[in-house]
């Protein structure tokens, strides 16, 4: 059997491994953490393999066939590197890094070595998704709105943006990325962000809430907008909308798509329909599609170990080099609250 291995055992590491108890096919062979009891404790649960607190003693005694690298936005390179030079396939946690150099050299050794890489951009693997990217397929999508509104996360490190890159690197990329995936690459843009929103945490250092207007390569505009001042699930949101000429597209994460302006299939709710001219009106019905919120992230992991078992990487939705220009989309973001200008969006 394939052996899997874990680097990382904290919060999405526990998540991957909730999947990894369903396989059948797959040893779980191997657990690393900095700290110990983090990676016996995973052992435990799997029920099998072993814990390490470094990756190359683990590398040496395991001889992982696979690897999921679970570590913090700060922590990626050295991993990376040594995984690539010994032809290990890896899954990496988004964001895969936050020096873009650093993003570039990976993907370039990766490519030399066509090693098959995943990056844990769930969302694009929801069925939703595909209803999405019907209607964007078939209409001409002017406009597009994006909304992640939430909290702190617990984790000490994230409160510092120099080591989780901030609130757009680190969580807005989920939205971001379904933008891009979506509407093709952007061209610019222009983000502001302020601070003094959130007050009761200590060793915080990031934006309380950005927003920022975009211009896509295709002429499109968006507008993003996220924020982590948020206390209560009811002030959360996380949506997109894409509009076009005579309807548009809501996207909720994980979760469901209302589509208005379309003629239903019988089962339309009733919906409501901005006008051009800011007022709502009744719309022909909304159509609305559910989705199973956890499918996302179990086809996300399983997409990638068929991808290792059968050598075939074509079903994966965010290989590395792809991860990697969401990267520059959302760096540019923050690139342009340090300069308080508009940025162009490289691609290297
Ligand atoms: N895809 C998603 O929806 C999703 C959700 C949550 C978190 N994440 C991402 O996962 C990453 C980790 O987040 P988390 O919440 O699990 O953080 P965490 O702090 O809970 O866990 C990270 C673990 O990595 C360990 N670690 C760091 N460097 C290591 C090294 N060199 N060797 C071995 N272990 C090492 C730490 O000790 C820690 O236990 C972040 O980049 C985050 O953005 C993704």
């Amino acid at each position: 059997m394939k052996k899997l291995a874990v680097i990382g055992c904290g919060g999405i590491g526990a998540y991957h491994l909730g999947h990894f108890l369903d396989y059948k096919d797959i040893e779980l062979a191997g657990f690393c953490d900095l700290i110990p009891e983090r990676a016996q404790a995973f052992a435990e649960k799997a029920g099998s393999g072993r814990a390490f607190t470094d990756f190359r003693e683990m590398y040496d005694a395991v001889g992982p066939d696979m690897v999921f690298i679970c570590v913090p936005p700060y922590c990626h390179g050295e991993i990376e590197f040594e995984t690539i030079r010994r032809g290990i396939p890896m899954f990496i946690e988004k964001p895969v890094a936050l020096d873009m150099d650093l993003a570039y050299r990976i993907r370039d050794e990766i490519q030399a070595k066509r090693l098959i890489t995943a990056v844990g951009l769930q969302c694009r693997y929801a069925k939703i998704v595909d209803d999405t990217r019907d209607f964007v397929n078939n209409h001409r999508v002017t406009f597009v709105d994006c909304v992640r509104m939430g909290g702190v996360p617990e984790v000490e490190w994230w409160r510092d943006k120099k080591r989780s890159g901030g609130q757009i690197v680190e969580q807005t990329i989920h939205n971001i990325d379904m933008v891009r995936y979506m509407m093709g690459e952007p061209a610019e843009v222009f983000t502001l962000a302020a601070r003094g929103f959130v007050t009761d945490w200590v060793n915080y250092d990031t934006d309380d809430v950005s927003t920022t207007s975009v211009r896509f390569e295709s002429g499109a505009l968006g507008s993003l907008s996220t924020g982590c001042y948020a206390k209560s699930g009811e002030a959360f949101d996380s949506k997109i909308t894409f509009s076009a000429k005579d309807c548009r597209l809501d996207h909720y994460i994980l979760s469901k798509v209302n589509i208005y302006g379309l003629k239903g299939d019988g089962n339309a709710d009733n919906g409501l329909v901005f006008r051009g001219d800011g007022t709502m009106q009744a719309g022909g019905g909304a159509i609305t599609i559910k989705e199973d919120g956890s499918y996302g992230g179990i086809r996300c992991d399983r997409t990638f170990v068929d991808a290792v078992l059968t050598g075939d990487p074509s079903q994966i939705r965010s290989p590395y080099a792809d991860a990697v220009r969401t990267m520059e989309f959302v760096m540019a973001c923050n690139r342009s609250i340090e300069t308080g200008l508009p940025v162009r969006v490289e691609h290297h």
